[in-house]
């Protein structure tokens, strides 16, 4: 079993919001935070065109990229229909407060992908 490491508290990530957590390897991940205070993590990275998910709004459990408006399912990755495509998904786990992501999966997924273009 991966030790999981810290990436910050879950009042660290503004509500409907996201924060970044840069990779020495591999694109950003986005770490969102909806209005139940649950936590999820994606590749910063539209199946679309590559958009910023991290600047997109989240409501429920998904979150509107800010390039194109597709909605991006936070729990999959993967696009709304009749929009196809998926990001990469990140485990999360939040402990006391503190939002942790699998350090394993952070130095391997997605390592082969473009950072996000810009909004
Ligand atoms: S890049 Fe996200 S909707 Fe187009």
């Amino acid at each position: 079993m991966n030790d999981w490491q810290v990436i910050c508290k879950v009042e660290d990530i503004p509500v409907l919001g996201a924060r970044r957590v840069a990779r020495a390897r591999g694109g950003d991940v986005a770490v969102f935070r909806n209005d139940q205070n649950q936590v999820f993590a994606l590749l910063d990275r539209c199946p679309h065109k590559g958009g910023p998910l991290s600047q997109g709004i989240v409501f429920g459990t998904s979150v509107a990229c800010p390039l194109h408006n597709w909605t991006i399912g936070l729990e999959d990755g993967c696009a709304k229909a009749p929009d196809e495509g998926c990001t990469t998904k990140f485990a999360c786990r939040v402990e006391s407060g503190d939002v942790l992501l699998d350090p394993v999966e952070l130095a391997t997924l997605a390592i082969d992908v473009a950072p996000a273009q810009s909004a």
